[in-house]
């Protein structure tokens, strides 16, 4: 079956194109990301009005370019998958609208993808092995479930026992801030590029972690839950503190120390998942994933308890057309009846 994946939930505009063989395996034939990045920097977060006339803008290109790429024309899909949730709304309903107006034009069915879940399908794709870190020799298959699932985005943060391609419970969430947005706060403070992450990640490489003593914020009676906002703001005194030629000097230290303490707080719950649930598989997914010293170390501390760790190639950790379709592979795969009408939401189903 082929189906074609869209998502537009935030700042990329992105389509794949992916060929299920059986229930959860199957191969990606393209994926094509637009990214807004650019678009953005400017303001230093993402602008929701730019951010849907550019998916209007990029969506036909994106689309005919990821059929291009796999060798295919409309008439060849089987079926249309989008991300109705959670996302900006008005970026969700530029994605929907294209799907529902392609669906009915080919007279195809339609699949709503939850963002959130769709993150993890990400760990399903098969890949060639060159592409994949030493923590993640295989893609997940349904074999190993139940996992547990960290998903780390710059939306999300949260851990869940996944039981099958589609069922998911929720263990623990976030009480403030996601940790990519902690990420993409600190860079703002230290005057990073937007987004964030990827620029704390290289100043931290040449910083030291053990500079600063950042807090892992803890929720009394709620060990799987994160908080963040403690973290950002001990960054923020910290650098409150520093004459401005000391704040340029210790960049790289404060990055260092503050990925230091993010990464604990990631590490330290999956560690404790493992332990009260006995599960020893664990997905690292979500754009976070791509942080190279977050899977690292996630890797050697799930290792030390007897866990191992899946996580997707960097290129499949951010926002991408290829897990919409997956996710959208295993609902049509179930017999999960397809939508007439898909509503955008800014909740993940996990939260239901
Ligand atoms: O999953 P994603 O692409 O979008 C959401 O669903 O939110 O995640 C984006 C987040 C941003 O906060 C970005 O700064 C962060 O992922 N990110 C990183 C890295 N690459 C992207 N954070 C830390 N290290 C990275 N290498
Ligand atoms: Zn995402």
């Amino acid at each position: 079956m082929l189906i074609l994946g869209i998502e537009t939930s935030c700042d990329e505009t992105s389509a794949a194109v992916y060929e299920s063989s059986s229930a959860e395996s199957g191969c990606l034939r393209s994926n094509v990301v637009a990214s807004q990045v650019d678009l953005h920097a400017a303001f230093g977060g993402v602008v929701p009005e730019l951010s849907a006339r550019a998916h209007v803008e990029r969506l036909p290109v994106v689309v005919s370019e990821s059929l291009r790429l796999a060798g295919l024309s409309f008439s060849d899909l089987d079926s249309i998958a989008v991300t109705a949730r959670p996302g900006l709304l008005s970026a969700l309903l530029c994605g929907i609208s294209f799907a529902k107006g392609l669906s009915l034009a080919l007279d195809r069915p339609l699949y709503a993808v939850d963002h959130v879940k769709a993150h993890v399908a990400a760990a399903f794709l098969e890949f060639p092995s060159a592409s994949l870190v030493e923590s993640s020799a295989r893609p997940i298959n349904p074999g190993d479930l139940p996992v547990l699932a960290l998903v780390a985005s710059g939306g999300h943060t949260l851990m869940a026992r996944q039981t099958s391609p589609l069922d998911f419970q929720l263990l623990g969430t976030t009480r403030d801030d996601a940790v990519g947005e902690a990420f993409d706060k600190v860079g703002q403070l230290l005057g990073l590029p937007f987004p964030g992450g990827p620029h704390v990640e290289r100043a931290a490489a040449s910083g030291d972690p053990s500079a600063f003593s950042f807090p892992v914020g803890i929720i009394r009676g709620a060990p799987l839950d994160f908080s963040f906002s403690g973290l950002k703001t001990a960054v923020l005194y910290a650098l409150a503190k520093m004459p401005a030629r000391e704040r340029r000097r210790r960049t790289v230290d404060v990055a260092a120390s503050f990925q230091r303490a993010a990464i604990r707080a990631l590490s330290e719950r999956a560690v404790t998942a493992v332990r009260e649930t006995g599960i020893r598989s664990v997905v690292l997914c979500g754009g976070v994933a791509a942080n190279r010293t977050l899977r690292q170390t996630l890797s050697s501390d799930l290792a030390a308890v007897g866990a191992r760790l899946f996580v997707p190639p960097a290129v499949f950790c951010g926002d991408t057309g290829a897990q919409v379709a997956v996710y959208g592979s295993f609902l049509a795969a179930a017999g999960c009846p397809p939508v007439q009408d898909v509503d955008a939401s800014t909740t993940s189903e996990l939260f239901e």
